[in-house]
């Protein structure tokens, strides 16, 4: 029987084309977060599944999580995400190293979801987190979200963060609408569906929660919040004026960073894992093709504390290829990669130039030139039809002419400009090809 070509579903093949992309991508992403003084990590692709049961929430355990019972009986799951990874590592070395503590990463995550657009089973996920800075941390996390999004030429026309603080909804959930923890958390997991369902599904979720109609009315009044004066406002009428302290004075700094331009007050932003106990957010696509979610993070002030060490805040967030390529994609800013970014294609026209051709293309290389010899002799022909495949930049032949005199015929083929250039002379052509980089 034959087996099927098609990847696993839910995953993907990366061809040439689209690993150009994704590596296009992820360096940039790599460079921003450097710039910021992040240093990169990585952990390994299996964790123990109890790594995930402390404190990543229900969803992710009871629908999402690809677990097996390996050989030593031990129940161990593939990351569907990288925070309690990094607090894990964190955890190890925290008492040695210099804080805060700036990591970032780019794993490849696995969660049992139902493919659909932006959502996949395997993705990848950049990952940015500070341990032991507090406040100062989380408008740096901010503004690292920010510069990477603006390294791809996205500006506050495409995407605004949206930004919630769950000390505040712990005050309206708890002090306000008198929940304990468990109904609070229940609470969460309907707001946190509220983009998602109509009206009377709204209703139906709260009403489970919260019996009290005065309480569901201002349950209702909260959810339409839209600004950061309303929220303060809201507050103060409902006597919770302390609750905003901490989350006023960062958007505050926000504002002062010159970064209220991307960010808005969105009270349906809770965050579906359960460790988050400060600021929360979300970059959101504001293209009306593409209104999702890009990348989400928020503060965790306990994590650390399942591993027994004492608490030491973090903030991060994460940030999905799948989504991110399609923001890039809808807004016109992914270049076109569907050629081959090789720089010189080098043909021998008769076999007598092989060994002079093959010494050529060791030359250029070592000139940081990508270059490519056809194998066998050439026709002028088999050469162009090659290259328009492609689409190199340069193509050099030498025939027996060409051979005779040490020479290549070098064309640019773009501008096709035609250049005779002598082997002895390899800084000319290397700088002919450098030059119109
Ligand atoms: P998350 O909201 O679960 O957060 O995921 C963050 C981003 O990962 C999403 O906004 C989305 O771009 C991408 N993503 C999530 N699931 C999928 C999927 N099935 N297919 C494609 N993309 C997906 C976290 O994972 C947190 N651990 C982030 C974090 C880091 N918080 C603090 N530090």
């Amino acid at each position: 029987m034959a087996l099927n070509k098609s990847p696993y579903r839910g995953t993907r093949d990366f061809f040439p084309a689209e690993m150009r992309k994704r590596q296009f991508i992820f360096q940039k992403m790599a460079e921003v977060s450097e710039l910021f003084a992040y240093e990169p990590y990585d952990g390994p692709i299996l964790e123990e599944v109890e790594l995930y049961l402390a404190k990543s929430g229900e969803e992710l355990i009871n629908e999402q999580i690809y677990s097996f019972t390996d050989r030593g009986d031990r129940k161990v799951a593939i990351r569907p995400e990288m925070t309690p990874t990094v607090a894990r590592m964190a955890a190890q070395v925290h008492r040695e190293i210099a804080k805060p503590i700036r990591w970032y990463s780019i794993p490849n995550l696995m969660r049992y979801e139902k493919p659909q657009k932006g959502r996949l089973r395997e993705f990848w996920q950049y990952n940015a987190d500070v341990f032991g800075a507090g406040e100062h941390g989380e408008v740096e996390i901010i503004q690292l979200a920010v510069a990477i999004m603006k390294s791809f030429g996205a500006t506050h026309e495409h995407f605004e963060i949206d930004l919630n603080d769950r000390r505040v909804v712990d005050a309206i959930f708890k002090t306000l609408l008198g929940l304990d923890d468990q109904a609070a958390l229940k609470l969460y997991k309907v707001v946190d569906k509220v983009k998602k369902v109509n009206e009377e599904g709204l209703q139906k979720m709260t009403k489970e929660i919260i019996t009290d109609e005065a309480k569901q009315a201002l349950f209702y009044e909260y959810l339409k919040i839209a600004t950061f004066p309303d929220l303060h406002a809201y507050l103060e009428k409902n006597g919770l004026a302390e609750a905003t302290k901490e989350f006023s004075h960062f958007t505050k700094r926000l504002e002062d960073m010159g970064l209220n331009i991307y960010v808005k007050y969105d009270p349906t932003i809770v965050r579906g894992l359960d460790y988050y106990t400060g600021v929360v957010f979300e970059v959101f696509d504001k293209h009306p093709d593409n209104r999702r979610a890009v990348a989400g993070g928020g503060a965790y002030a306990n994590l650390l504390q399942i591993f027994n060490e004492p608490a030491l805040p973090g903030v991060g967030f994460g940030l999905g290829d799948v989504t991110f390529t399609d923001f890039l994609v809808t807004h016109g800013l992914m270049p076109d990669f569907s050629k081959t970014d090789v720089d010189l294609l080098i043909a021998y026209l008769t076999d007598a130039a092989e060994k002079e051709c093959f010494l050529l293309a060791e030359q250029m290389r070592s000139r940081g030139i990508k270059t490519e010899v056809i194998f066998g002799e050439s026709k002028p022909k088999k050469v162009f039809t090659q290259s328009e495949k492609k689409n190199y930049r340069f193509v050099a032949m030498m025939g027996q002419d060409e051979l005779q005199k040490s020479e290549v015929q070098v064309k640019n083929l773009e501008t096709r400009e035609a250049h005779t250039i002598h082997l002895l002379d390899m800084e000319k052509l290397t700088d002919l090809i450098k030059g119109t980089k």
